[in-house]
């Protein structure tokens, strides 16, 4: 099996491939990545990009035709992968992980690529107040990340059909150890608070309920996702990744990190207004559609590699919140030495393979 994987060079690409080379030994894994935090490695023993079969550094704009010759499934990463970010580059979220998202797919679709698996967000139930979301519930995406996520699955929806199939992932918050390591996701930001000044600042309410997923866990889910038949489970399926058993509130995960980092004090900052996205998730249709791919990772265990992997690269940099560790300030960066424009194009074309 041919797998194109786009967005392969940020947090969660580099443990995909670890993980698909152990459960698809024979597949020919070919990654396709603007590269905009390539360079930001963490820890790494080897190029994460080892892994790969074949890496190609292109912008999800501009797909070359060639690059699908051959390709049997689509694992589409690439994104503008945050609120934060998705504020900064409202427009250019649209244009990128949803019109150039959908245009793949079309083009996948046209080409005889039979599978797409896209990585959706649980960012899309917004505000939900009550019981648990599950995947018929209304929506109610609060950011641009999160409305390019429900006008993706929306339009793959129609794409799908005979001959292409399509998945769409709803992912909790990712967290754990990468090569590409975020410290702009929850608990990341909490382990490395606490390793670098023994001291979580929870910077809501901590009233939120967020569901979270480790970064192998996702892998596993993508893993079913290549495998999964549509015979028994349709042509198209968006389905809540993640376990009941782990929708935490905030401040839980902040009192999980001071128990497993010793030393650490945690303060929930009691006066701050609670953060609008909160939202509990219904796992049932995962559990019932891939019993064998169920997450596995606990949250002490999530917590304790982090550690163990801050710790590998001597972390100490209590201001980590201004750091290349945060994915928007990657990007500013970027921006400011003039190497990607406003429309996060490079401004030097030998950044962009020709294939
Ligand atoms: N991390 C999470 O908590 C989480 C949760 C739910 C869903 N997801 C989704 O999973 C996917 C991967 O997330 P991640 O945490 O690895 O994000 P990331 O930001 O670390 O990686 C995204 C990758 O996409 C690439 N990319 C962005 N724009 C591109 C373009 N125009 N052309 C080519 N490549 C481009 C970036 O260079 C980067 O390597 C994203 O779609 C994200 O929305 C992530």
């Amino acid at each position: 099996m041919n797998v194109l994987i786009t967005g392969n060079t940020g947090y969660i690409g580099p443990e995909l491939a670890k993980y698909l080379r152990r459960t698809l030994p024979g597949a020919r894994l070919i990654g396709y990545d603007s590269g905009y935090f390539a360079h930001c490695l963490t820890a790494a023993d080897y190029f994460p990009e080892f892994d790969y079969d074949a890496q190609y550094w292109g912008d999800i704009r501009r797909i070359p035709a060639k690059l699908l010759e051959g390709v049997d499934a689509i694992v589409h990463l690439a994104a503008v992968s945050n609120d934060p970010m998705g504020n900064r580059f409202e427009n250019v979220t649209r244009d990128i992980n949803f019109e150039a998202g959908l245009a793949l797919a079309a083009q996948a679709k046209e080409r005889g690529v039979s599978r797409f698996v896209f990585a959706s967000s649980c960012s899309m139930y917004g505000c939900a107040e009550g019981g648990p979301r599950k995947e018929t519930d209304p929506l109610n995406p609060l950011t641009a990340y999160a409305r390019s996520k429900v006008a993706m699955e929306t339009a793959l929806e129609t794409l799908a059909g005979p001959g292409f199939q399509v998945t769409c992932l709803r992912f909790s918050t990712a967290c754990g150890m990468s090569d590409r390591l975020r410290l702009d996701l929850v608990l990341n930001d909490f382990v490395a608070c606490a390793v670098s000044s023994g001291e979580v600042t929870v910077l809501s309410d901590g009233t939120p309920w967020r569901p979270l997923i480790d970064v192998k866990d996702m892998a596993r889910a993508i893993d079913w996702a290549l495998g999964r038949t549509t015979a028994v489970d349709g042509a198209f399926v968006a389905v809540n990744i993640g376990s009941t058993d782990r929708n935490y509130q905030v401040k839980d995960l902040a009192r999980a990190v001071a128990e497993l980092v010793p030393g650490t004090r945690y303060s929930i900052n009691t006066d701050a207004p609670p953060d609008k996205r909160s939202y509990k998730v219904d796992f049932s249709k995962y559990a019932a559609l891939a019993p064998a791919h169920q997450p596995q990772v606990t949250l002490e265990q999530s917590i304790l590699e982090i550690k163990a992997g801050l710790e590998r690269m001597e972390f100490a940099d209590k201001a980590f919140r201004n750091s290349h560790f945060m994915r928007l300030k990657v990007l500013d960066g970027h921006i400011a030495q003039n190497q990607l424009n406003e429309r996060l194009e490079w401004t030097d074309k030998r950044h962009y393979t020709v294939l």
